[in-house]
């Protein structure tokens, strides 16, 4: 691929994913505020955008390879990597006195290492077929059924999303 292409490609990857996230804020403003049209068109918004990153990100890394090696990225590359830098963050975040970004790096730290223990237990039981419900405001994922409270962040079983 053109090498100026590429640069383009990753800068707008970055872009459109940065304004998918804030667009699912606005959204929750928007709600709060009683504006419900307006809330659904910024998570419409939000969704588009997001599946016009992964677009991108499709392009740039070219075909995804096979379960085996997805697994592998996913698992023994992606997730740890991002379980160091978030309890790095943590850290420097406790130094500066931070509390409350040291409580959200520390959260999603800790949210990353269940991933890694969700797949340990497909793998111990991998004809199991049952739903994961998602807290939409820390990510801790749930097996079966949403919990009453969320473990992590204390969020209603209102804000968990099933897969
Ligand atoms: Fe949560």
């Amino acid at each position: 691929m053109d090498t100026k292409t590429r640069q383009q490609i990753e800068e707008t990857f970055l872009e459109v994913s940065r304004i998918a996230a804030r667009k699912t804020i606005y959204a929750l403003r928007a709600e709060r505020n009683g504006r419900s049209q307006l809330a659904k068109l910024f998570r419409a918004i939000a969704l588009s955008e997001k599946a016009q990153a992964l677009r991108l990100l499709i392009q740039l890394r070219g075909q995804t390879g096979t379960n085996q090696e997805n697994c592998r990225s996913a698992f023994e590359a992606e997730i740890p990597s991002l379980i160091q830098k978030y309890e790095e963050a943590a850290k420097n975040a406790e130094h500066a006195g931070e509390r409350a970004m040291q409580s959200a790096f520390s959260q999603s730290a800790r949210v990353q290492r269940m991933h890694l223990r969700l797949k340990k237990k497909l793998d111990e039981d991998p004809v199991k077929d049952n739903p994961y419900y998602v807290c939409s405001f820390c990510g801790f994922i749930m097996e079966d059924h949403a919990p009453e409270k969320c473990p992590i962040c204390t969020a209603p079983s209102s804000r968990f999303t099933s897969v």
